[in-house]
């Protein structure tokens, strides 16, 4: 497939993005804004505990890294920050939990406008999985320990 007509399948698209303030989505993220300004709207999930959590987290964590120097200083310069709240959206969210925590007007206007979703979220700590799967272990067989610690004294 032609760089050129996946641009093109970017065009008029509004496309659900999580895991962008990570390696991965950050850089596709910068692409499709830099390849295809076109789009219709970027909706990125960031995990945030409000919307103004989420913008400062866009703002600093994604369009404000050095990826993006390209796009604001050759491609926009000044109107650099009206293209970026033109075309792309934080929504405050967790994929770990129900609608990631969207509301229902949200989650209406995703289904309604999004053509596309990339799924870069991701846990890529494993000693975070490991600490989680002993804390897990030790809830779990605390009963059990208090039972056999009855049986032996
Ligand atoms: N990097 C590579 O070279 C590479 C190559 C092949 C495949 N991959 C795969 O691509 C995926 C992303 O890799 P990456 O290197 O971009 O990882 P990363 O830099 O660790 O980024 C992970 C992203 O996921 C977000 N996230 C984690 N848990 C979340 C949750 N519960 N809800 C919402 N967002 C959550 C993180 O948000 P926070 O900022 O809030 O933590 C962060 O934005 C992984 O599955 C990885 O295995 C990566």
């Amino acid at each position: 497939m032609e760089p050129g007509s996946i641009a093109e399948r970017f065009r008029d698209r509004s496309i659900l993005i999580t895991g962008s303030t990570g390696f991965l989505a950050k850089m596709l993220v910068e692409n499709i804004l830099r390849i295809q300004p076109d789009v219709s709207k970027l909706y990125l999930l960031v995990r945030a505990p409000d919307a103004a959590a989420a913008k400062e987290r866009l703002l600093t964590e994604v369009v404000g890294k050095g990826l993006f120097d390209d796009l604001r200083e050759q491609q926009h310069g000044a109107s650099f920050h009206s293209f970026i709240k033109e075309k792309v959206c934080p929504l405050p969210g967790d994929i770990t939990h129900q609608n990631f925590v969207l509301g229902n007007s949200e989650i209406l206007r995703l289904s309604q406008d999004v053509d596309i979703i990339v799924n870069g979220a991701a846990t890529t700590n494993f000693m975070e999985r490991y600490i989680k799967c002993v804390l897990a272990i030790r809830v779990f067989f605390r009963p059990f320990k208090i039972y056999l610690w009855r049986y032996f004294v």
